[in-house]
């Protein structure tokens, strides 16, 4: 089917023409067939990189050019938001029937916030979970919502599974006639998604690139069709040796593996394993990238880890890098500067990022309490499915490690030559269920316990199963949190609290609710920084919980013996050894974030708690968030002092400084670095800033020109004219004013529509 053919308005095809896009691929062909830009509901299954973004685009210029529709656009990952978001960039230019352009939303942050900024857009695209916070916020805009379009809908079957399915339910309840397009990885019960989703369904299997699948083993590959390929030895690392080989080959290798540590750790290896095999004109380029890397970011430990890695020609890409590394990673990587990638499974889920050869490193994941677990058919074919860059290659490599003769029959047979699993939903556990229940008596989406079950009865787990298998659940959720304080009956009727629609807004388990109350309202005999902490830490959504080694055990037990009166939770005396370690989990934990505040440098952090930059990065993220609902809820039972407390811990813990520091930091562009260097150099306040002088801020390391009259422009006081001019046109290298870390970029956003 030819793009002029379909009936899309003119503008829509000049943007596709420019895009170098003339034929539909087959699966698109499909489903432009099954009638979905006439507004039916479609599920659309095919693989990796076969378009199916094009379909949704198509679509949601079909709503805004011809029926003054509004798009909303859901995905399970930040990093597939900021992508979506660049991909519909070459709309923005198109004219809506009333004369304005066409304005395209994204929001991934803030969840406490019902965002009204984004009425304004014609598309929004955000993370699953921020669509379920602007659902508790009972956003307004949000009824005007003509289309939804649900990207990776097979994650149905992940732990964050009930969030989609919760929301894609609460969606049709609010708008029945909302228009559903979800888009999923090849699955074997797509018709089931189909079928309660009362949408057409495409199924296909085509690929733009031909795909061939293998198992490794010593110094040959096996692959699907039973042809054996020799393989040269130039490494000890099967994942490596094998990405030499496909370099040797002209070709970049990514490799996935299980954690941000261990993708660290391969790209350290694979920069290594690269020397000598890169061109002098390579290796200048790559300097240049790795540079560029060092400007855009905190210093930190990953920054100068990544720019390390790129300079020798590798480069690891997870979910904590910031969108600015990430970005120019996978430019890097695109143009070809970068020979090995290796990933967490983040990559697998819809970035656009093909490889000539994929290598999965490890075909087993750590699952807490079960050990090393195989990854499901589905992963491995996600994974394997970014093997083969269309336009450049005709053939795309997947390729397994094996290291007996049994393991590479069993991998033979259980991933390359199995199909996928089917879907099943998650929704059916206290844990999943808790905080929807409590949503949807909050935002009125049911107010009796039938109208509740009716609720969920309309997700996916409803399709599936009767509701009476969650009728006892649910019962049980009700009455702990009406005991809580969260409900409240009126006859049959249900209602939330104040307290119980602050703890939905605030998106977290009414566990965490409960256990934050009861901490406040306990305290401790001496309430420290540590205190609060340590409360957070011990919540149910504090994530990662860092437990002690091996080396670092005695210090946590000693501490946590000599910190007990600081605790504002009962600590019990018979532990089992499982709970006995994760209760030192929380007070490392607490630790970590203790040191983080008290400005001791990332390097040592790291050290001394032995834990990795990502972890570091997602505990900060994570108790930050945590800290601030524990201040809201601090404010609901009118308890000033710890509220005061706790929001300058927010703040300390999200910039990573002492009291001392808190009011640099609040300046856009400064970090915790940055800020100890204005610091140590005399400018301890914003009144002394005010009145320095653009030149000696200059002076200052990883201050540069663009900074300083960025500082300027922030809190004013008297400049040199002549001298700003200059600064405020200087191009230079060292240029600050990008150097934003990613959170202080997505909060701008929050706050600055447009
Ligand atoms: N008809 C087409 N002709 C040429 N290129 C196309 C066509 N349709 C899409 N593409 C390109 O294919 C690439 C992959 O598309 P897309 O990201 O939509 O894949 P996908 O099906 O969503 O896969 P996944 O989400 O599993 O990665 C994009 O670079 C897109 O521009
Ligand atoms: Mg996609």
């Amino acid at each position: 089917m030819k793009v002029t053919e379909l009936d899309v308005p003119t503008q829509v095809k000049r943007v596709l023409a420019g895009k170098g896009l003339n034929e539909l691929y087959p699966p698109q062909a499909d489903a432009v067939e099954t009638g979905v830009l006439d507004g039916g509901n479609l599920v659309l299954a095919s693989p990796t990189a076969s378009g199916k973004t094009l379909i949704a685009e198509l679509c949601a210029m079909k709503h805004i050019l011809e029926r003054q529709g509004k798009v909303l656009y859901l995905t399970p990952l930040r990093a597939l938001t900021w992508e979506k978001y660049e991909e519909f960039q070459a709309y923005t230019g198109l004219v809506k029937p009333n004369g304005q352009k066409i304005r395209v939303g994204v929001s991934t942050g803030d969840m406490d916030n019902s965002s009204p900024w984004l009425e304004a857009y014609d598309i929004v695209i955000c993370t699953n979970e921020k669509c379920d916070s602007l659902l508790r916020h009972r956003s307004p805009w949000m009824t005007g919502i003509s289309l939804v379009v649900a990207d990776e809908i097979h994650l149905i079957g992940s732990d964050r599974g009930p969030t989609l399915e919760v929301s894609l339910a609460r969606l049709r309840q609010m708008s029945p006639d909302v228009q559903v397009l979800a888009l999923s990885a090849t699955i074997s019960n797509a018709e089931e998604i189909a079928d309660w989703l009362d949408a057409g369904s495409v199924t296909t299997e085509w690929r733009p690139v031909e795909l061939r699948e293998g198992v490794s083993l010593g110094n040959h590959i096996t692959f699907k069709d039973g042809s054996v390929r020799g393989i040269e030895s130039f490494h000890k690392q099967d994942q490596i040796n094998l990405a030499l080989n496909a370099i040797t080959d002209g070709g970049q290798t990514l490799i996935f593996v299980e954690s941000r540590r261990r993708a660290m750790a391969t790209a350290r290896t694979a920069g290594n394993a690269l020397k000598g095999t890169l061109s002098k004109r390579q290796e200048t380029e790559l300097q240049r990238i790795a540079a560029d890397i060092s400007v855009r970011g905190e210093k930190t430990r990953l920054t100068d880890d990544l720019a390390g890695c790129v300079s020798r020609g590798a480069a690891f890409h997870h979910a904590g890098l910031n969108r600015e590394h990430r970005r120019i990673i996978e430019d890097a990587f695109k143009a070809g500067y970068i020979k090995i990638l290796s990933a967490t499974p983040t990559l697998a889920s819809g970035v656009n990022l093909p490889a000539r050869t994929v290598v999965i490193g490890n075909y087993r994941r750590f699952v807490p309490g079960y050990g090393m677990q195989p990854i499901k058919v589905l992963e491995y074919k996600q994974m394997s499915g970014r093997a083969g860059r269309p336009q450049y290659d005709d053939i795309g490599e997947a390729l397994l490690i094996a290291s007996s003769d049994d393991e590479q029959d069993y991998l033979m047979t259980d991933y390359v030559l199995s199909e996928p699993e089917r879907i099943d939903s998650r929704l059916a556990q206290e844990s999943a269920l808790r905080g929807h229940t409590l949503a949807a008596v909050a935002s009125d989406y049911a107010h009796t316990e039938g109208g509740l079950l009716d609720f969920f009865g309309s997700t996916f787990y409803g399709y599936n199963y009767p509701t009476s298998g969650i009728k006892l659940i649910i019962g049980n959720i009700l009455r702990y949190l009406q005991r809580e304080g969260m409900i409240e009956y009126s006859g049959d009727r249900l209602y939330a609290t104040d307290f119980g629609r602050r703890v939905s807004e605030l998106y977290i388990d009414p566990l965490t609710a409960v256990v934050m109350r009861d901490g406040l309202k306990r305290g401790a005999l001496d309430v420290t920084d540590f205190t609060w902490l340590h409360l957070v830490c011990h919540t149910p959504d504090m994530r990662p919980i860092l437990r002690p080694r091996r080396n670092d055990m005695e210090a946590v037990e000693t501490y946590f013996e000599d910190h007990r009166d600081e605790l504002a939770v009962q600590v019990g005396e018979a532990y089992d050894y499982i709970d006995y370690q994760d209760f030192l989990g929380e007070v490392k934990t607490a630790m970590i974030l203790e040191a983080w505040i008290k400005e001791v440098s990332e390097n040592d952090l790291l050290e001394r708690y032995n834990v990795q930059p990502g972890d570091r990065y997602s505990a900060v993220t994570n108790a930050e968030w945590l800290l601030y609902s524990a201040h809201e809820i601090a404010d609901i039972l009118e308890m000033p002092e710890p509220r005061l407390h706790l929001r300058r811990l927010r703040d300390r813990v999200k910039h990573g400084v002492s009291e001392r520091l808190l009011p640099l930091v609040r300046l856009k562009g400064i970090g915790r670095v940055r800020a100890q260097v204005l610091y140590n150099s005399g400018f301890t306040s914003i009144a002394r800033l005010k009145r320095a002088e653009l030149r000696q801020l200059t002076a200052l390391p990883l201050i540069g020109p663009r900074l300083a009259v960025t500082i300027k422009e922030q809190i004013g006081g008297t400049v040199d004219q002549h001298e700003w001019e200059r600064l405020k046109t200087a191009e230079t290298a060292q240029s600050a004013l990008t150097a934003f870390i990613e959170e202080e970029y997505e909060e701008k956003r929050e706050e600055e529509p447009g």
